[in-house]
């Protein structure tokens, strides 16, 4: 069985003023209901742990508790103050004789089943670390950032073709995760600490090798207030098709 960790943390800032990201309503549920249910809805998760937000915690396992979610193991921890913080926090509660561990955003409430049940195969055929990645649609040129009204220097731009947007969730054997948030958590102690924004870039950091399985274009994070209006678009349509 493998266990799932669910940050749920953030403030939600670039989806403007309201409620923390999380606990926003999607189609008469809170994003955060979405994507423990996606989670649930495969046979491989046992567990799902989810970092609230440290103010939320009695809020979010009622929230949880009253839309009853298919009989799995859902406990609730307090998140911290950054992503990487609630990721370890969440992790902190996992048994040690779990094997397989996903870290999955709450701000992505429509991934598909059987994206969760890719990485899991992909972790149990013997991967350390695996993401779920699409294509990109825009060619992407990096640039040398500039005070802001100036006209940026492109220095190049990556073949496209070789270049994925990743998603969630994520997965990992529980121990190779583990062991890189600690050394992460440790080397924070001592003043530096790896800039990574996902947790295969911490296992990416610390020298493990992270494999892609394809994912999914529903699978999106919810990060501006048009992502919104797109999953709301989703959700009617899945439901409008199979009584979702
Ligand atoms: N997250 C978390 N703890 C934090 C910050 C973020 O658990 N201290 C979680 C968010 O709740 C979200 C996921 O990490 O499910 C991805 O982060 P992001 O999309 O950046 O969400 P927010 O940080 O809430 O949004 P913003 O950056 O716009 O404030
Ligand atoms: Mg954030």
């Amino acid at each position: 069985m493998a266990a799932a960790v669910v940050p749920a943390a953030g403030r939600g800032e670039r989806l403007g003023p309201g409620a923390p990201k999380a606990l926003r309503d999607l189609g008469g549920a809170p994003l955060l209901v979405h994507a423990v249910r996606a989670l649930a809805r495969s046979r491989a998760v046992g567990l799902v742990v989810v970092a609230a937000p440290p103010q939320g915690v009695a809020e979010v396992l009622s929230l949880l508790d009253s839309h009853g979610l298919d009989g799995k193991d859902i406990r609730v921890v307090a998140g911290g103050a950054t992503r990487q913080e609630s990721v370890r926090l969440g992790l902190a509660a996992i048994p040690e004789s779990t094997e397989i561990v996903l870290v999955h955003d709450a701000a992505r409430p429509l991934v598909p089943v059987e994206v969760v049940d890719a990485v899991v195969a992909a972790v149990r055929a013997g991967a350390e670390a695996v993401v779920p990645a699409v294509p990109l649609a825009d060619t992407v040129k990096r640039v040398r950032p500039v005070a802001a009204g100036e006209p940026e220097p492109v220095l190049d731009t990556p073949d496209r073709a070789t270049l994925r947007a990743v998603q969630t969730p994520q997965g990992f054997r529980r121990e190779t995760l583990a062991e890189v948030h600690a050394k992460a958590l440790t080397e924070e102690a001592a003043g530096g600490s790896p800039v990574v924004t996902d947790d295969a870039g911490l296992v990416e950091y610390y020298g493990g090798r992270v494999v892609v399985v394809p994912g999914h274009e529903e699978a999106f994070k919810v990060t501006r207030p048009l992502d919104l209006v797109l999953a709301e678009a989703v959700l009617a349509r899945r439901r409008a098709s199979d009584g979702f």
